[in-house]
Order: C-alpha cells, then sequence, then structure tokens
C-alpha cells in the first residue's frame, strides 16, 4: 500500500513537473506561426467601394486602430482588452512602408482578416478582430478604403509598441484559439431589398452577437447562431477604465427587445440613446448606419428565439 502511495506520489510528480516545464517553454517562446497561404486579391478602388469601406472601417476597425493624437489609424494601447491577456497594443496600419502595412499585398490583409493569421504566418489572438463571414465584396471595400488617400490610412512614420501576451494568451493560443479557414468560395453580398437577410447580414458581421451573447468564449463565430446566449446578453466587455459593461439582451423576450419600439431601437443603434440617457462605451453610436439598416437588424432580431435573461446595465460616473 505505502509502496503504490509512493509510486502514485512520484509520478504525479513527475507530470507536474513536465507541465511546469511545458509552461517555461511556451513562455520563452512567441505565439504560434501557420503557413500562409498565398491569395491573389484585386481590388476594385471604386469610389463607392472606397465609400463603404470607410463607413466599415470606422465601424470594425478605428475602435482599436486609431490614435487620438495623430488622428490616423497609427495604432494605440488597448486599455479594454483584458489585463489577463497580456499588455495588448493594435499596431500602425496606415500606408507607410516600414511602420504601417504599405508593403502587405492586398492577399496578405485578405488572409489575414479571414484566417487571423499575420504575414510573417504568426496568429493574432482574439484581441484582433476576424471577418469570416464578410462578402468578398465588403472586404473590398474595406482594402480599397485601406489604400485609399483618405487621411486616417496615408502613410504615417510611427512606429508599433510591442505586444506583450501574457502566459495565458500564448497557452489558449496553442490550447483554445485557432485560426478560421481560408472561405473555399466567394461570399456574396446579402440581397439588400431582403430585410431579414440583410439584417442577419449586418447582425453577424458588425459584431453585434459578438458583444451581445453570453460570451466572447462560447461565442460561434463561423456559425454565430450556435452561440451560448445568442443575443441574450450578459456578455462582459470592458470600458477603457478596465470595467465590465455587461451588454443588453436583444432577443425578442420582454427582458430583451420584446418591449422596444423599432424607433426606439434605430435611436438605441444610431444615436446611442436609450430613454433619454446615453449609452456607454463599447457600445459606440453605428452613425454609418441608415435608418434601414438598423431597421433590418431588428427586424431579424424578432426572428430569433426569445430568451429571457435580466441583465442590469453598470452605471459609473
Ligand atoms: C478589438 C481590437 C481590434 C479590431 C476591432 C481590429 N484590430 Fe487589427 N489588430 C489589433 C491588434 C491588437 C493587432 C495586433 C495583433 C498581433 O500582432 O498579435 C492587430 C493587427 C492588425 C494587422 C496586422 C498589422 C501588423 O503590422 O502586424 C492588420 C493589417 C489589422 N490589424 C487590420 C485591421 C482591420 C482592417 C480591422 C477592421 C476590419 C481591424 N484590424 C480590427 C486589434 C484590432
Ligand atoms: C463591443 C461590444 C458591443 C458591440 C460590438 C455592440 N454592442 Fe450593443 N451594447 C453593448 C453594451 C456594453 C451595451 C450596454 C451599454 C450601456 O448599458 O450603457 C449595449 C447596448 C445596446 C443596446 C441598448 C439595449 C437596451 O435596451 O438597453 C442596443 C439596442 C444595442 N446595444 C444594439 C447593438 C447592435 C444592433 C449592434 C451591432 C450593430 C451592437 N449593439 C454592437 C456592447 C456592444
Amino acid at each position: 500500500m505505502k509502496r503504490a502511495i509512493k509510486i502514485f506520489g512520484l509520478g504525479l510528480a513527475v507530470l507536474i513537473s513536465i507541465g511546469i516545464l511545458a509552461l517555461i517553454i511556451i513562455n520563452t517562446q512567441d505565439l504560434p506561426s501557420y503557413e500562409v497561404e498565398p491569395i491573389s486579391f484585386e481590388r476594385s478602388d471604386s469610389e463607392q467601394a472606397i465609400e463603404r469601406g470607410k463607413k466599415l472601417t470606422q465601424m470594425l476597425c478605428a475602435n482599436c486602430h486609431m490614435n487620438q493624437s495623430t488622428r490616423k489609424l497609427t495604432g494605440q494601447r488597448m486599455k479594454d482588452a483584458p489585463a489577463e491577456f497580456g499588455e495588448i497594443y493594435s499596431p500602425n496600419i496606415t500606408q507607410d512602408k516600414t511602420y504601417g502595412i504599405g508593403n502587405w499585398t492586398d492577399g496578405e490583409i485578405v488572409y489575414l482578416l479571414r484566417t487571423g493569421i499575420k504575414r510573417d504566418g504568426q496568429y493574432a489572438p482574439p484581441y484582433m478582430a476576424k471577418l469570416p463571414l464578410m462578402a468578398d465584396e465588403d472586404i473590398d471595400a474595406i482594402i480599397s478604403f485601406l489604400r485609399s488617400d483618405n487621411p486616417m490610412v496615408t502613410a504615417d512614420p510611427t512606429p508599433d509598441t510591442p505586444t506583450k501576451p501574457s502566459l495565458l494568451t500564448k497557452v489558449l493560443s496553442r490550447l483554445a484559439f485557432k485560426p478560421f479557414p481560408m472561405p473555399d468560395q466567394k461570399i456574396p453580398m446579402p440581397d439588400t431589398a431582403n430585410v431579414l437577410e440583410l439584417g442577419e447580414y449586418l447582425a453577424h458581421n458588425l459584431e453585434c452577437f459578438s458583444c451581445h451573447s453570453a460570451d466572447f468564449k462560447t461565442n460561434n463565430y463561423l456559425d454565430p447562431p450556435q452561440s451560448v446566449g445568442y443575443f441574450a446578453g450578459g456578455n462582459q466587455p470592458l470600458n477603457r477604465d478596465g470595467k465590465v459593461m455587461p451588454t443588453a439582451n436583444l432577443t425578442p423576450h420582454e427582458t430583451g427587445i420584446g418591449n422596444v419600439t423599432k424607433g426606439d431601437f434605430i435611436k438605441a443603434v444610431r444615436f446611442g440613446i436609450k430613454d433619454g440617457d446615453a449609452l456607454a462605451y463599447p457600445m459606440m453610436p453605428y452613425t454609418q448606419l441608415t435608418d434601414y439598416e438598423v431597421g433590418t437588424i431588428y427586424d431579424y432580431l424578432q426572428t430569433i428565439p426569445a430568451i429571457e435573461n435580466e441583465v442590469q446595465r453598470a452605471i459609473y460616473d
């Protein structure tokens, strides 16, 4: 008996040592790398694409990459990234050839936005957004805008501050987070005259579902309705002071938007106003969207399963 315990104890000690050794090794290494598939992508550079790309970039990228002192996408410290992830800085994505992405090919940018793999093969953890479901035409719009002469994106030589991912980020990037597959077919634009189709597209691609479901960790980015608590709120993104801002339930239940009119919903989403009160960061006013577009999101949300979940708003002074 004693001997069995000794052997068991020895086995356990060996296992723990191997575990600690593995963590030490992972901590000395970079984030995992993957092969980069060469993608050829011809951007349109059409005026219409640049205009749409500007709106999409303001809604989906500027929040993280905009630097308030340069007024350009030169990157910043991400104060709202959970501290457990490490010290995270978004990089310069202006056209500067040394400090920005002026030397990236369009295909390399597309590959990163689709899969999360950077051109050097390194994986960009979930604190960098990915667009696995976006229509090719919208991806073209974003790239055409990034290459345009808009002052937000023209070359600026602000150097990047290197991100220091934590051990947790490194471990999760090996075990839990995985790159998304590169779509093997073109993804078409939704039919804008089809209210539910457009509403679903916007609800998924503008990342509404990502913040408004139960938890970033249990979201299904390739098939959003499979996310735990799809649109029932309660997820806990942080504000710029690092404080938790629970997200609202947007399902058609009465604890969600069951009693909210379309007009009030549009006011909340486009202008960040609810019952005369301002909605707080990270809920940003989507002034780039039209009443019609926000209305389609509302109509789509009426068709998803109603989930009871009373979420208390967090009000800080
Ligand atoms: C939630 C914050 C966030 C959002 C939203 C976001 N990014 Fe990023 N982005 C980052 C961070 C942080 C990195 C650095 C990741 C790393 O190196 O591991 C990054 C990296 C990049 C890179 C690689 C640049 C380099 O020099 O390595 C490009 C290109 C990029 N982002 C473009 C975009 C575009 C285009 C959008 C909008 C569609 C976008 N990002 C949205 C945070 C964000
Ligand atoms: C970065 C996370 C995030 C994203 C992305 C986001 N929201 Fe929000 N949203 C929030 C948070 C947090 C609140 C609560 C804000 C508050 O209490 O002041 C909120 C509140 C709301 C409200 C008010 C609900 C109510 O009745 O109290 C509506 C409506 C809403 N969001 C709709 C949307 C739509 C539509 C989208 C996509 C176009 C979206 N949100 C994208 C985080 C987000």
